[in-house]
Formats: structure tokens, C-alpha cells, sequence
């Protein structure tokens, strides 16, 4: 009796179980994004509809139709890359305007590509106040964990300010040696590769190999050596997160990947314990004169006996370090290798340019107070930020009610700000949208003519835009003058256009091309 009595309650409690499960699962994946779909619509936002758990992710991914032709092509290129790198959006915007909602899983997504509904969303909404997608937050943290990139509120106002003084022009000056070491070092390689009969040289993997040595040495102050199984088992962790099958937003969607999951976890605890060797290193080498790189500002900030109170405990350090260690080798050598692309494509811009540094530099060393006269540099790297943003697309999250006109934007909405369709829009461009033409800076060095503020936003917008974009400005010219004053740079045959987003864009078969010594 009393065992049919404990085996009725164990089967009521496992039905009992499996049914609240059931209803859970239920409400998150379809009744609660339903609601939320109908409120949003009450809002004035239309948008292709959703089909709950995917979304409209099934639709994003549709190879069919999403092949486009316009931009890919060995034989041909087209800069007119929106509707190649984005193929769904471009079809969206035909039926649903520049302003709509779409669906990752179950988590809405209002989508951005008019300046102007972006310049009166963010009217008054400072740095603190943005938040950033929480299914983000979760989808890269093995990546960026809680690094400055993905902190909010009075949390990215303690990171901001211990972290801005590293990127001050003060402390970019001493930088300078470092950069022209680590670039002299590749171009004297390039001339190995040459003289033992390499016609072509993949420029990207070159420059990505450079960037990464001087972001470890000038912001960590250690050897490329040191630092490049860190660099290495990041970007391994970029293609694990983001290269294959990813169903964001998805409920439960961890478990539809888990090989992919387990992969970055692993990785993510390796780079950790790399990183902690590195830190260890630094706070054992009882310099008299602390380092003021960003190393050594977070360290001082990791003092825990710091009278200013503003500690950084080692899980904050070390997610810091991460976030530097990538956005500091990816976006800037993509800057770089793109240039090189339209350069090879545009021989008059690249003698002007070479015209330039002669008339700038000349035989002097490169110093950091003749960059700034190097101005038609400044106006092609804009030109090249214009139409290949190595950072495609901004994102944020409300934290308040916000009203756009007659539409109301809720608090915890999800932004998804497309860069690459406002720096390609004819609208705010003219019709020459999709050529290359640096001049457009000459007489608008910020906003190129773009007929909107905030329809040029390759550092982003407000108080959270590039913290290091003077370092990526620096580093920009004095690797592209070491270049140009060595070699010129020509198209290769073997050279595939294909620029795709990988969390960057980037060129998808990297970027070979013939490189002569002048
Ligand atoms: C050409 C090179 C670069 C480009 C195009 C670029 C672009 C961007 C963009 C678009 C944002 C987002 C801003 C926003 O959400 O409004 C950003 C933020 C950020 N970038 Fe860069 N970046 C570059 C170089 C770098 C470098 C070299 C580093 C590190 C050494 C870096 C570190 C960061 C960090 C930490 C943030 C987050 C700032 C915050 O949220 O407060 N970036 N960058």
C-alpha cells in the first residue's frame, strides 16, 4: 500500500513536473513573444511577421533568397555591398521602409537605417543611459563577458573613465615607435616573400598579424610572441560563435549547438588562464613607475587598497584585457586592408597619397606631429570606413520609454542599427553612393557631405562611440605610409570580392594582391 501510495506521488510529481515545463516553455517561446508582437504593433512599427520559436530567422537564412549577385564576383567589383552582406534587410527595407521590427527567435528587434529616426531616438539619451541586447550579452560573453563593450549604466561610466586616459593623445605619442617597428617588421617580409618568387601576398592575414603585435605591445606592454596564442584562440572563438549555424534568441537555443557552445566555453577558459599568466607577469615586474598603457591603468584601477574606491576585480580585468586584445587587432586591420583594396583598384588615389607622405614626411621618421598633415590620408580612410565599416551594424537596448513622433520606442526594446545601409544610401549620399571618392571629405572632413549627422557612423554614436579611435586613426597612417612609401599595391586575378559580416566585415577569402617595391 505504501509503496502504490509513494509510486502515485513520484508519477504525479514527474506529470507535475513535465507539464510546468511544458506550459514554460510554451509561454516563453510563443505566448509571451506573441503578446509582445501584438504590443508592439499597437505601437505603429510594422515588420515581416514572425513565425514563433525561429522568428523571422528562418527567412534570414533562406540561401535562395538571399542570393545576390550584385557585390560577389571574381571578375567584377561592386562597393554597392548592402544587399550582398545583408540580403534580408535590403529586401525588408522594399516593403517595410527604413524603420521596422524584426524578430531573432523570440527577442523583437527594432530595426534602424533612418538618421533621422535615430538622431530624435537618441536625442538626449547619454552614454550611461544606452543598454545593450541581453541576449547578446549572453551570446558573447565567452567572448567579451563583461568588457566595456557590453557594460551599462553607472558600471560603463567606472570602465570608461579608467579606461579613456590609455587612448589620450598624451599617452598615443610613445606609441608611435612601436607601430613603425611591428609594420617595418612585415614590410621587410614582404620583401622575403618576394625575392623567393611570392607574386601575391594576402594582405588581410599580414595585417592582421601586425595589428595584433601592436595592440599587445603598446596597450600590454609584452611581446608579440607572448600575446599571439591569446590573439590566436580569439579568433578561433570568433568563427566557433560566429561562423556556423546561430539561432540568437532562439529559447533553449544552447542546446540546438552544443558542440559549437562547448567549444567557446573551452576556449574562453584557456584565453582566461593566458590572460591571468600575462597579468601576473605585470603585477610581479615591481616597476617603481607603473605603466600608464591600458594594462597598467587597469591594474591600477585592480587596487584594491585604491583610496578612490573604483576597483576592478580580476574577472572585470580580464574581460577588459579580451575585449582590447580583439577590438584592437580586428577593426583597425580591416580599416587597413580595405584601404589597400580601393587603392589597388584606384592607382591615381594611391600616387596622390605617396605625393603626400613625401611632401609630409619626407626622409624624417614618422612622427606623431606630422600625421595630422597627412589630411588626403584622413579623407580616404573615411572613404574606405564609408563604404566597408569593419563594425557593420550598432546595437543598443532602451532603458526608458522614448517617444519618436507619434510612434513610441518601449523601454527594453532591442536596436539594431544598420551601418552599412546609411553609409550606402543614395538618399543621403547622391547617386554616387557606391563609388570611391575621398573627396567627399576635402571640404566635410567629419560627415563627408552626408546629408544627415548620423548617417556616418563608422565610430559609432554618443557617449559610447570607439573609446580607441584616436589609437585607430594613428595606427591607420603610420602603417599606411610605411606602405605606400615601400611599395605600390595591384589587383591580383586570384582575388574573390566577397565581403561578409563576421561580427566584422570582412573580405571572405582574404585579400591577396600583387605587391611591387617601389
Ligand atoms: C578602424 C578601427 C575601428 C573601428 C571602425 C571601430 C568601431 C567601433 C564602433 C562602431 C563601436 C561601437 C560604438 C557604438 O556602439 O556606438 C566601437 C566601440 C568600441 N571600440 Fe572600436 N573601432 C575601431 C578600433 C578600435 C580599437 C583599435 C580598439 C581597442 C584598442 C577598439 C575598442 C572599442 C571598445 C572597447 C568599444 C566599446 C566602447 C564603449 O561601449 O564604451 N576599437 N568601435
Amino acid at each position: 500500500m505504501g509503496l502504490f501510495l509513494f509510486s502515485t506521488m513520484f508519477n504525479l510529481t514527474v506529470i507535475g513536473f513535465l507539464l510546468f515545463m511544458f506550459l514554460r516553455v510554451l509561454f516563453s517561446c510563443w505566448i509571451l513573444p506573441v503578446l509582445v508582437y501584438q504590443k508592439i504593433k499597437r505601437s505603429g512599427f510594422r515588420g515581416p511577421t514572425p513565425i514563433f520559436p525561429l522568428g523571422n530567422i528562418s527567412e534570414m537564412k533562406n540561401k535562395k533568397k538571399n542570393r545576390s549577385n550584385s557585390s560577389v564576383g571574381c571578375s567584377r567589383i561592386s562597393h554597392d555591398i548592402h544587399s550582398t552582406v545583408f540580403p534580408y534587410f535590403a529586401r525588408w527595407q522594399q516593403s517595410y521602409g527604413k524603420v521596422f521590427i524584426y524578430w531573432l527567435g523570440a527577442e523583437p528587434f527594432l530595426y534602424i537605417a533612418d538618421p533621422e529616426f535615430l538622431k530624435k531616438l537618441s536625442a538626449g539619451v547619454t552614454g550611461k543611459s544606452w543598454g545593450k541586447p541581453t541576449v547578446f550579452k549572453k551570446d558573447r560573453k565567452p567572448m567579451f563577458g563583461d568588457g566595456l563593450v557590453m557594460v551599462e549604466g553607472e558600471e560603463w561610466v567606472r570602465l570608461r573613465h579608467v579606461i579613456t586616459p590609455a587612448f589620450s593623445w598624451a599617452n598615443l605619442k610613445p606609441m608611435i615607435s612601436l607601430m613603425v617597428e611591428s609594420a617595418s617588421k612585415m614590410l621587410d617580409r614582404w620583401i622575403s616573400l618576394i625575392n623567393s618568387g611570392n607574386q601575391e601576398i594576402d594582405v588581410e592575414r599580414e595585417i592582421i598579424t601586425t595589428a595584433g603585435e601592436i595592440i599587445v605591445k603598446t596597450s600590454f606592454g609584452i611581446s608579440y610572441e607572448d600575446g599571439s596564442e591569446v590573439l590566436k584562440k580569439l579568433s578561433d572563438m570568433q568563427v566557433a560563435l560566429f561562423k556556423y549555424n546561430r539561432y540568437v534568441g532562439v529559447p533553449f537555443s544552447n542546446f540546438m549547438n552544443p558542440k559549437r557552445n562547448l567549444e567557446a566555453i573551452k576556449l574562453g577558459k584557456e584565453i582566461d588562464s593566458l590572460l591571468l599568466l600575462i597579468i601576473a607577469a605585470r603585477k610581479n615586474s615591481c616597476n617603481q613607475h607603473p605603466s600608464k598603457d591600458l594594462l597598467g591603468l587597469l591594474l591600477e584601477a585592480n587596487n584594491v587598497d585604491d583610496p578612490r574606491g573604483k576597483t576592478l576585480n580580476s574577472r572585470e580585468l580580464i574581460d577588459q584585457c579580451k575585449t582590447f586584445f580583439f577590438g584592437g587587432q580586428e577593426t583597425t586591420a580591416l580599416a587597413l586592408s580595405w584601404s589597400l583594396l580601393l587603392l589597388a583598384m584606384n592607382p591615381d588615389w594611391q600616387n596622390q597619397l605617396r605625393e603626400e607622405i613625401r611632401e609630409v614626411i619626407g626622409d624624417k621618421e614618422v612622427h606623431f606631429d606630422l600625421l595630422a598633415g597627412l589630411k588626403k590620408m584622413g579623407w580616404v580612410m573615411n572613404e574606405v570606413l564609408r563604404l566597408y565599416s569593419p563594425a557593420p551594424n550598432a546595437q543598443r537596448q532602451t532603458r526608458q520609454d522614448i517617444r519618436v513622433d507619434d510612434q513610441i520606442v518601449r523601454k527594453g526594446t532591442n536596436l539594431w542599427i544598420d551601418v552599412v545601409a546609411m553609409h550606402h544610401d543614395p538618399a543621403l549620399w547622391g547617386d554616387d553612393v557606391n563609388e570611391f571618392k575621398p573627396e567627399r571629405f576635402r571640404d566635410d572632413q567629419l560627415y563627408g557631405g552626408c546629408k544627415n549627422k548620423m548617417g556616418f557612423l563608422p565610430f559609432g554614436f554618443g557617449g559610447r562611440m570607439c573609446v580607441a579611435r584616436h589609437l585607430a586613426m594613428t595606427e591607420y597612417k603610420v602603417v599606411l605610409t610605411l606602405i605606400l612609401s615601400r611599395f605600390s599595391v595591384h589587383l591580383s586575378p586570384t582575388y574573390c570580392h566577397s565581403p561578409t559580416v563576421l561580427l566584422s566585415l570582412r573580405p571572405t577569402y582574404g585579400l591577396p594582391l600583387r605587391v611591387q617595391p617601389l
